[in-house]
């Protein structure tokens, strides 16, 4: 079959043939495929928009996107959060200009329309001259995103009204969630600013390597680590257990027990730390999960939210177009950590994973050529090959979610594409196919 990238525009054919291992190489450099995946997926999908730590007072505020659209996300009076267009309602001037700050409220440059922390419209220049023309005020406020809702600390956000509910968006992968995000009584909290970069390739590119590409990283990453680390990446087919995990396009790969075997960061303070934690980790969560802190893992929430638990970064490819993204990135700590532990994750972080890591150069350089090398229309239609590990489903298992054996495997690449398509292809959320096979319940 000779792959079309307006199949899926139509919603008549698969552009890739995902069950049997194969997708198409223009999926990363097509303009309309672009335009298909902000409308059903960035418009659709909940989005990572922060962290209840960054907006901790009424009226704190981070700006951010959502797909492409611009966002405030501010704290209410209440203690909930809103998240507001970051447009004015007269003429679509951007209100807010800073990624972060404190307000009372929000004045337009452009012909003074001044908006509270609710985003209600609250003043004007010349307010007078609106008096007589049918103007009713409590309709021209800043609008509103559909729903906003959060899982420990982390705040998501959908355009869509229509959309499940965050609750059932996540599924069980919260709980394996957990196992970062709240192995410690307190959470979480991001520490330092939120760090922009931008590189030349597909956001898909970058949101399926954390999704569950563990491969590249003993081979693009093992220079890096020599040179910064001290020592090669671990071997992860050494590991005696590690799974893949996946749920609605979620994915997360992990291996169990790695912290000793791997230095975090090359830091002996920070695997001591975790050593520390654990016993506690084992008695709020269990076992299984006291053994997934530390390193060797990735994950990303579908579309574009993921993180690294041992390295602690966590980060959204922002999309830019076809060929381009924006990541933000942020550090993220246990709450109750040492000031010196946080710090410790802090500037490991800045070695590794950030504009000046060498890790994320090493990536960054990779998807850059990937997405590229799609732009010659022959290239475009060449098949790429996702069909490593089909047969590793785990039928028999009480884990939570899809599961799969090992690390070294494609399924969470598999699935999230699959997600991916099925929501192109898809008019409602009622259409969307539940491809889910494995324990939706999660203990609480
Ligand atoms: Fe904002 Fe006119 S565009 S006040
Ligand atoms: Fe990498």
């Amino acid at each position: 079959k000779t792959l079309d990238a307006t199949d899926c525009l139509d919603g008549i054919a698969s552009v890739c043939d995902i069950e049997n291992g194969r997708i198409s190489g223009e999926i990363f450099y097509d303009q309309k495929i672009y335009e298909q995946e902000l409308e059903k997926i960035f418009a659709r999908c909940w989005l990572f928009v922060g962290h209840d730590s960054q907006i901790k007072k009424t009226g704190d505020y981070i700006t951010t996107t959502m797909g492409e659209d611009e966002v405030i996300v501010i704290r209410q009076k209440s203690g909930g959060v809103k998240v507001l267009l970051n447009v004015c309602p007269h003429r679509g001037n951007k209100v807010c200009f800073s990624e972060s700050g404190s307000t009372r409220g929000f004045i337009c440059n452009y012909h003074g329309w001044s908006f509270n922390v609710e985003g209600n419209l609250i003043g004007q220049h010349e307010s007078g001259i609106y008096e007589d023309s049918n103007f009713d005020k409590s309709k021209w406020g800043l609008k509103e995103v559909a729903k906003v809702d959060s899982y420990k600390g982390l705040i998501f956000a959908t355009f869509d009204p229509d959309s499940p509910t965050l609750e059932e968006y996540l599924g069980p992968m919260t709980w394996y969630l957990d196992s970062l995000f709240d192995n410690q009584e307190g959470g979480t909290e991001f520490v330092g600013g939120c760090i922009r970069s931008t590189y030349e390739c597909n956001w898909k590119i970058a949101a399926e390597n954390f999704v569950g590409d563990i491969l590249h990283a003993g081979w693009t990453h093992d220079s890096a680590a020599r040179a910064m680390l001290g020592g090669s990446v671990a071997k992860v087919s050494d590991f005696d257990e590690s799974y893949s995990v996946n749920w609605n396009g979620h994915g997360y790969e992990f291996a169990l027990d790695t912290v000793g075997n791997v230095a975090v960061l090359g830091d002996t303070q920070l695997n001591k730390y975790l050593h520390t934690i654990k016993p506690s980790v084992a008695e709020r969560l269990g076992d299984f999960r006291s053994n997934m802190i530390g390193a060797v893992s990735s994950c990303t929430i579908f579309p574009n939210f993921s993180f690294l638990a041992g390295q602690n970064t966590v980060r959204i490819w922002q999309p830019r177009g076809p060929n381009k993204i924006e990541l933000f990135t942020w550090v993220v700590v246990n709450k109750s950590a040492p000031q010196d532990i946080k710090d410790r994750w802090r500037k490991g972080a800045m070695m590794t994973f950030s504009p000046t890591g060498v890790f994320e150069m090493d990536d960054g350089e990779n998807w850059e050529y990937c997405t590229k090398t799609a732009k010659g229309k022959v290239t475009a239609k060449q098949d790429l090959f996702i069909g490593l590990g089909m047969d590793t489903y785990l039928e028999d298992t009480d884990l939570p979610a899809n599961v799969y054996k090992g690390q070294l495997n494609e399924a969470n690449s598999r699935a999230f594409y699959q997600r991916w398509q099925d929501l192109l292809q898809s008019k409602s959320w009622a259409e969307v196919p539940n491809r889910n096979k494995g324990k939706a319940e999660v203990e609480k």
